[in-house]
């Protein structure tokens, strides 16, 4: 348990230098990072850390999602692994941290056991979980659900991306990361994923670590206002099918929608595209997606019945067409009290404060959490700010929660 493993430290240096050198891949002009899932980026990043994870000797493997998995041999190689990792992909303007920090957490565990002469009874992983952004294809989190069973192989290899230019498939195998491993199948004990928490709590109370007790209900779409093109100077205005108003309007209507429940969900619309994008054309078409977010899943279904409500009486109220696509859902979910418990004890053990928390965003933890005993490890960020070149973190809080990780995966390992 927490308390029986005094001496091995994570190394807070290595970490943190493992995550700037890390973030040189995709580097922004303003301090952020953009690396997007099975981009040219992408791929540098998977290299980088699979050299990481060979020079700390892990076995490694791809899968069929192209998901990268370090293993470190227990003393009984066949017991069910212990698991964490999180995303190496970021959003087009994101940060340093979301994502990249549960990898390369997970990758300094094994690092630091090595340093020490420690084995753990059951074998230990770290995973890179592919494209948990979903930015350029339409649903995030896919690769880490076919690992879970949530999605069929064929449905993620075959996503399209948004531009309808490639699939997934295509692109693992253009980064030259179509692995062969099966994608999931094995017995896992646990997974724990460490993460940024991405809001604002944990640094108002001044509290460095959140042991995650779930993560709130999400449900994307996509919706297509059809209209019709015309002249911007000869069209009458009462003559014309703009999509453009149209979606104005209903994304108006989504914003007042979420203040108008209680307690709020969270509503987002992230993407737009115009047809044809040209200053004198009254636009024809528009694509854009809706984020609904709710903890309560009976909540969250009513806002979406009422968000498509308005939608199509925005569309009958300016004679324009509208097509809505559920692109993903995912009802909210709790985290097993066992793992849970036992960040809190890591938390304790290590005199380090620790609150419970409920995550906003989603994670890939979110997916493993149907079928393997799951848990999380948040971490304060500077001002809650995420998804954003400006997210920031201490180093001291991230060897905090890397510490927290380590004892969680070595008390659900046991020594060997
Ligand atoms: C993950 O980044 C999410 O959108 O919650
Ligand atoms: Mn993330
Ligand atoms: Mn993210």
């Amino acid at each position: 348990m927490a308390m029986s493993l005094p001496t091995v430290r994570i190394d807070e240096d290595r970490l943190w230098q493992s995550l700037m050198t890390m973030a040189e891949i995709g580097a922004t002009p303003g301090g952020g990072v953009c690396r997007i899932a099975l981009t040219d980026v992408d791929r540098e990043a998977r290299d980088l850390f699979s050299t990481w994870c060979r020079d700390a000797g892990l076995d490694l493997r791809i899968d069929r999602m192209g998901n990268i998995i370090g293993r470190r041999t227990g003393g009984d190689p066949d017991a069910p692994a212990v698991v964490t990792g999180s995303h190496l992909d970021t959003q087009p303007l994101g940060g340093r941290f979301d994502g990249v920090y549960g990898v390369l957490a997970g990758l300094e565990v094994m690092r630091a056991l090595n340093d020490a002469g420690i084995e753990t009874q059951a074998p230990l992983e770290v995973i890179d979980w592919t494209d948990e952004e979903g930015v350029r294809f339409a649903a995030g989190v896919v690769a880490s659900g076919v690992y879970a069973g949530r999605f069929d192989l064929e449905y993620g290899l075959n996503l399209p991306d948004r531009a309808g230019e490639t699939t997934f498939a295509r692109e693992l195998a253009r980064i030259g990361y179509d692995g062969e491993a099966p994608c999931g199948g094995y017995p896992v004990d646990a997974f724990f994923e460490a993460h940024i928490e991405q809001g604002p709590i944990l640094e108002q109370e001044g509290v460095p670590i959140g042991a995650v007790m779930g993560a709130q209900g999400q449900r994307c779409y996509a919706v297509t206002v059809t209209g019709e093109e015309g002249h911007a100077g000869t069209l009458p205005m009462a003559l014309r099918r703009d999509a453009m108003v149209g979606a104005s309007r209903m994304i108006d209507g989504l914003y007042r929608l979420a203040f108008d429940v209680t307690p709020p969900p969270v509503i987002t619309t992230g993407y737009v595209s115009v047809r044809p994008n040209s200053r004198n054309t009254v636009p024809g078409q528009v694509v854009f997606s809706i984020d609904i977010r709710h903890p309560d899943n009976a909540v969250l279904a009513d806002v979406c019945a009422r968000a498509e409500a308005l939608c199509r009486a925005a569309a009958a109220e300016l004679g324009v067409d509208v097509a809505i696509e559920e692109s993903s859902r995912r009802d909210s979910i709790a985290f097993d009290a066992d793992c849970v418990d036992v960040v809190r004890t890591a938390a304790d053990g290590l005199g380090l404060a620790c609150r419970d928390i409920y995550s906003g965003a989603g994670h890939d933890a979110c997916n493993l959490a149907r079928t393997v005993p799951t848990g999380m490890i948040f971490v304060p960020c500077k001002g809650g700010i995420s998804h954003n070149e400006r997210e920031d973190a201490l180093p001291a809080d991230l060897a905090a929660g890397c510490q927290v990780l380590l004892e969680a995966m070595v008390a659900r390992a046991g020594l060997a």
